[in-house]
């Protein structure tokens, strides 16, 4: 027998206005076409003024924490996946705490950019399998519109707002792959690439926030090379292979990178979570809101073999096989 880390619920919240391409197009010299034909982005969520990173948070954990049937008090341990906290600190994994009603256990922020999903993953997956904590609350939340410079055309058609969490609990299970729960997860950075995207704002250097730059062409290089050196860790740990998986949930920031990615592998496109033609770019959001996508209109299923997979700014990549 083996501590094993299950999810047992997911949920989900997305700001209610709509941004679509046609309307970035009288803002910025862009056209819907070639943001369709560049990156698959349709349309995106904008927060509104006022409403915080803390709050998209909120709202998911407690979608997750309905679908998951387990009361808020039963969690002791928040771990907030976030490059856009409400506040320098404290951590807005606090907010979401005290927001939820919950007073015992931890609570804390982790910043992987657009791998924070499965950063979190990992670090929630070890404190449950250590026993240091019984059932968790994961959650990818951003407010990424506070971070653009919504004159340059390069960047703000990418992104969008959102939040999703999940409910994982610890569970004494076989300790073999057929277990449910994460069966494997792999993690890289290399800091080399920390300046081909970027904030260009922190308290440490401008004492300001900052607007979010970015090489697209040198990200587009390096996405589906990271992505398959992670994925392929993921097989040759589990000795599953790509015909295995149920499931690829990757971190949405282009339709071309996805599918590129899935390809590479030799996933079958059918097989593939694609909602960044609806969300765009939510960063940490992005996978925990496929997941939910997916889980709502009843493609993944219990027993699923699901594989994540994301990369983003620092560079910063990984993946995380579990079976749903
Ligand atoms: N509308 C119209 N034209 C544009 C726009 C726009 N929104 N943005 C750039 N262009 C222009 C450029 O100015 C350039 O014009 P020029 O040839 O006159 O100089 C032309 O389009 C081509 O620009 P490129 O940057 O070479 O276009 P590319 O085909 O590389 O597509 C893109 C750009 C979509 C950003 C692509 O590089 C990409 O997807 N990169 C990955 C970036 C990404 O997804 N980042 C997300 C964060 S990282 C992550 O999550 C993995």
């Amino acid at each position: 027998m083996t501590l094993r880390s299950v999810v047992i619920g997911c949920g989900y919240y997305l700001p209610s206005r709509v941004v679509t391409n046609a309307e970035l197009a009288l803002r910025v010299d862009t056209s819907d076409e070639w943001i369709v034909q560049r990156t698959g982005i349709h349309e995106r969520r904008v927060a509104a003024d006022g409403e915080l990173t803390s709050d998209l948070a909120i709202h998911a954990a407690r979608a997750a924490l309905a679908h998951a049937k387990v009361d808020a008090s039963t969690i002791d341990l928040i771990v907030v996946a976030t490059s856009t906290a409400d506040q320098t600190f404290p951590a807005t994994a606090v907010t979401v705490q005290a927001g939820l009603g919950i007073t015992g256990g931890a609570a804390f922020d982790l910043q992987a950019v657009c791998s924070g999903f499965v950063y979190g993953l990992t670090t929630v997956d070890a404190l449950l399998r250590a026993g240091t904590f019984k059932r968790a609350l994961l959650i990818g939340a951003e407010t990424f519109s506070r971070l653009l410079d919504w004159t340059d055309r390069t960047t703000c058609v990418l992104f969008g707002d959102g939040a999703g969490a999940v409910v994982v609990e610890a569970q004494e299970l076989s300790g073999t792959r057929e277990d449910r729960g994460v069966l494997t997860s792999h993690l890289r950075s290399d800091g080399r690439h920390r300046s081909k995207l970027y904030v260009d704002g922190g308290p440490s250097s401008t004492q300001t926030v900052g607007h979010l730059r970015m090489e697209g062409r040198e990200v587009f290089k390096h996405a589906v090379a990271n992505c398959t050196d992670v994925v392929e860790a993921a097989f040759a740990a589990t000795g599953y292979s790509a015909k295995d998986v149920d499931w690829f949930v990757p971190h949405q920031a282009n339709r071309r990178i996805i599918e590129g990615s899935a390809h590479k592998l030799g996933i079958d496109p059918a097989k593939v979570v694609i909602t960044v033609d609806r969300h765009g770019n939510t960063s940490a959001a992005s996978i925990p809101l496929a997941l939910c996508d997916a889980v709502a209109d009843r493609r993944i299923k219990r027993g699923d073999l699901v594989l994540l997979e994301a990369m983003g700014g620092g560079f910063t990549w990984g993946a995380v096989m579990l079976r749903w």
